[in-house]
């Protein structure tokens, strides 16, 4: 099939009725014995979960970083948990809300290997670390660290808290290319001092992918009496891992993300004994200081996204956290090894398979990175972010399941046009 055919293609696919839960099940069962490895280079079976989106023709979506829409089995009980809420009303709200989201947060600790009790649902990542930021009981001198790779907001919510409470942020720059893990320890060792009192560290770093050794810094920071909050908005429901084996005090994530949960979606994590050390946003009455409902009061809020987490988990089990991290470990690779050494060309994202998944950054040395999402998006209908800070100058180029392998070749070519260009 030639390219225009294939993209015509792509196009009937978004209009075409999408494949429901009960007709995706028994053709993912009948892959089962594929290894997860193997499964992730079969195009034709990714061709087939594609099949369950909704995908607009315009543009090939390579930024699927901010947040991953919905296959249409999910959205569907999404509309259907909104009808039922709406004839339901004040009764819904005032009767099983809460046993329907304790059951939700349920699921997601099953998910995240923790306990029901050091896990809430909140609306995103922001709320959940902002809280835990916001909810120390900082004292002047007091001290925090973190790097200038970590997402805007809390880097924010440090500032703020430093006026407030004059307390102090310290940076460091995690490096594109880290030799090893210990570097990255010993990165983080070097800016703490007898006043650290809280690190700061992204599982997955948002505008490069790169995957950080958490479990080591956590246990460094830990001898030396730091607590540990982890940004894990990127990793959760992308890589496979259980929250306690990281080691860390604190983990929060956005649902819209990775699990493709409906917009305003997240988790805060808490581990058991630090819950009472943390002053909730906004107060929920009396309750003992370790109940992590202490941290999960926010008035009225879209039940029907609650709802529908448990209809988005039921979809990634379905698919599997295994064969999905694989695909998407081996969609990024599929494009950067293509590109890795073409002179001209910029990766900002480490080579190392355990140091990346489905996030790549790239850059075209002669072109700022806002000229070059904007050549990929009006030359080569490709649609990116791009990232211009610390030492990161590229585009952020985040395929999900349902991305082709065709798709990336028209980035590949794209890429190697504009690098010869320069
Ligand atoms: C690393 C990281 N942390 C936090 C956030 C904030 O997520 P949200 O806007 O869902 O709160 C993002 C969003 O892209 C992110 O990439």
């Amino acid at each position: 099939m030639n390219k225009r055919a294939f993209i015509k293609g792509l196009a009937l696919t978004a209009i075409a009725k999408p494949l429901g839960l009960q007709a995706l099940q028994p053709f993912v069962e009948k892959h089962a014995h594929i290894p997860a490895h193997e499964l992730a280079g079969k195009e034709d079976f990714w061709v087939t979960i594609r099949q369950g989106y909704a995908l607009k023709s315009d543009y090939i979506n390579l930024e699927n970083g901010y947040y991953c829409i919905q296959p249409q089995a999910v959205l569907e009980k999404f509309v259907a948990h909104a009808r039922e809420v709406n004839y339901q009303g004040s009764w819904y709200m005032r009767t099983v809300q809460w046993d329907n989201k304790k059951k939700a947060a349920a699921r997601l600790a099953a998910v995240a290997g923790c306990g029901e009790d050091e896990l809430v649902i909140t609306r995103n990542t922001t709320e959940s670390l902002d809280m835990v930021i916001g909810g120390q009981d900082w004292k002047p001198g007091d001290e925090a660290v973190m790097a200038e790779q970590d997402y805007g907001s809390m880097l924010d919510m440090f500032k703020l808290v430093a006026k407030r409470y004059g307390m102090a942020n310290k940076l460091v720059s995690v490096p594109n290319h880290p030799k090893d893990d210990d570097e990255i320890v010993q990165l983080y060792a070097s800016a703490i001092t007898p006043r650290t009192k809280l690190l700061m560290i992204g599982h997955m770093i948002n505008i490069t992918g790169q995957i950080l050794p958490v479990r080591k810094v956590c246990d460094m920071a830990h001898a030396r009496g730091v607590k540990v909050m982890v940004d894990g908005a990127h990793a959760f429901a992308h890589i496979s891992f259980k929250i306690p084996d990281l080691g860390c005090d604190y983990y929060g994530a956005s649902l819209h993300k990775w699990l493709s949960v409906p917009l305003g979606a997240g988790i805060l994590y808490v581990r058991k004994d630090a819950v009472a050390g943390v002053w909730p946003l906004l107060a929920d009455g009396e309750r003992k200081p370790d109940d992590i409902g202490r941290l999960n009061h926010i008035g009225t809020h879209p039940t029907h996204t609650d709802l529908t987490i448990s209809d988005a988990i039921d979809y990634y089990e379905m698919i599997g956290a295994q064969r999905k991290e694989e695909r998407l470990r081996f969609l990024q690779r599929y494009w950067t090894e293509k590109v890795r050494t073409v002179p001209g060309l910029i990766v900002n994202t480490p080579v190392d398979v355990q140091r990346s998944c489905g996030i790549a950054n790239v850059g075209v040395s002669r072109l700022k990175p806002s000229e070059l999402a904007e050549t990929l998006l009006k030359k080569y209908r490709i649609w990116t972010v791009a990232i211009d800070y610390a030492n990161v100058h590229g585009v952020r180029i985040t395929p999900n399941v349902y991305t082709t392998t065709d798709e990336l070749d028209v980035l590949v070519k794209a890429l190697r046009e504009l690098a010869v260009a320069s």
